[in-house]
């Protein structure tokens, strides 16, 4: 961050109380913990992020009350930033971890790593991710937890054990949590298809697992105004009266798709991430039918093209050219 000096991270702690009525704009009473001082791992603020009430106050108490919070939900809703967002506004340190793919178990508990030390080549233990934040007042969020691997799952078990005491077997070493240590996770979960429960066999989370997190909060789709307002504070210059219908015919053909994805008849649906990138594109193209074409249409199954333009005639009251 520029101009702030480097913080010691070790001897931060939330050290002032504020409302959540002014810092989140959203009704309640609840205080909550904050930092006066912003360390380097704090997330940036982003000023057109809008808090659903209720995710934000699980969040809070998360940090507040050092709760367990994991945020379920559909894909591009905004669960990985709004847990973010939050640590932003009370200067919560904060670092997020993928756990799609690539991620090992060494990478979060560490590894020996060959080092120099006065000219000798010797062999020193580095800490991964986990024991590091352990040790600080910092907020650890599993993103895509539904998609973790069973070796990664297994260390982060450990971590979830009541009183959170780490043992690096190796090391020999105990480690205790650092008090404004906290542990948030975000996932898919209930899978794409399982919008209203045709899809089963979509990825599970074990119960042992989900046990083990206090809060479950849900972000799925929003109301279509509140939807529209967050596309509007994305994009800007699409914020005026002049867009509002245009906004909300996208809105409502995402919101087609989505419906039609529930009944079977696409096997894709427009998250409000594709909605933010089709006003994005909107604003490059000046024109919401090839703006509409190049985010979504193109991605979708050839078979599928004549059903999502009848959702685009319906909402724009003009045919779109799926073969141009
Ligand atoms: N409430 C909101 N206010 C402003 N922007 C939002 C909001 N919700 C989502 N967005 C924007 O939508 C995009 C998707 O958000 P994000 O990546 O957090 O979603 P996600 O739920 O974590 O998705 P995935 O399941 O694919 O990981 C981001 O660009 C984010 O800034
Ligand atoms: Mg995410």
């Amino acid at each position: 961050m520029e101009g702030t000096p480097l913080t010691d991270l070790h001897t931060l702690q939330p050290d002032r109380t504020v409302a959540v009525r002014e810092l989140f704009g959203i009704d309640s009473s609840m205080q909550v913990q904050a930092f006066s001082q912003r360390d380097e791992h704090v997330p940036e603020v982003d000023e057109a992020y809008r808090f659903n009430r209720d995710v934000t106050l699980a969040i809070l108490a998360g940090f507040t009350r050092n709760r367990r919070v994991m945020v379920q939900g559909l894909h591009g809703t905004g669960k990985s930033t709004h847990v973010e967002q939050v640590a932003a506004r009370l200067n919560w340190p904060c670092v997020r971890i993928n756990l799609d793919g690539h991620i090992s178990r060494l990478d979060l508990v560490g590894r020996d790593a060959v080092v120099l030390r006065e000219g000798q080549q010797v062999t020193e233990f580095q800490e991964g991710i986990v024991p590091w934040a352990l040790q600080r007042p910092v907020a650890l969020i599993f993103d895509e937890y539904d998609a973790g691997r069973p070796d990664v799952m297994f260390v982060i078990q450990r971590v979830l054990e009541r009183d959170g005491r780490f043992t690096l077997l190796d090391q020999n070493r105990v480690i205790t949590p650092h008090p404004s240590f906290r542990l948030f996770a975000t996932a898919n979960t209930v899978g794409l298809g399982n919008l209203n429960g045709l899809y089963h066999g979509a990825q599970r989370l074990n119960h042992a697992q989900i046990d083990r997190w206090n809060i479950v909060a849900t972000l799925n789709y929003l109301s279509a105004d509140e939807e529209a307002a967050i596309v509007a504070a994305r994009v800007p210059s699409l914020a005026g009266e002049a867009h509002r219908a245009t906004l909300q015919a996208m809105v409502a053909v995402a919101g087609l798709t989505r419906r039609g994805f529930a009944a079977g008849d696409l096997s894709t649906l427009m998250s409000p991430r594709t909605v933010i990138t089709w006003a994005e594109n909107l604003e490059i193209f000046g024109d919401p039918a090839l703006a509409f074409r190049l985010s979504f249409v193109n991605k979708c199954d050839e078979a599928e093209r004549g059903v999502v333009a009848e959702y685009f005639q319906r909402c724009f009251d003009r045919e779109l050219d799926v073969a141009a």
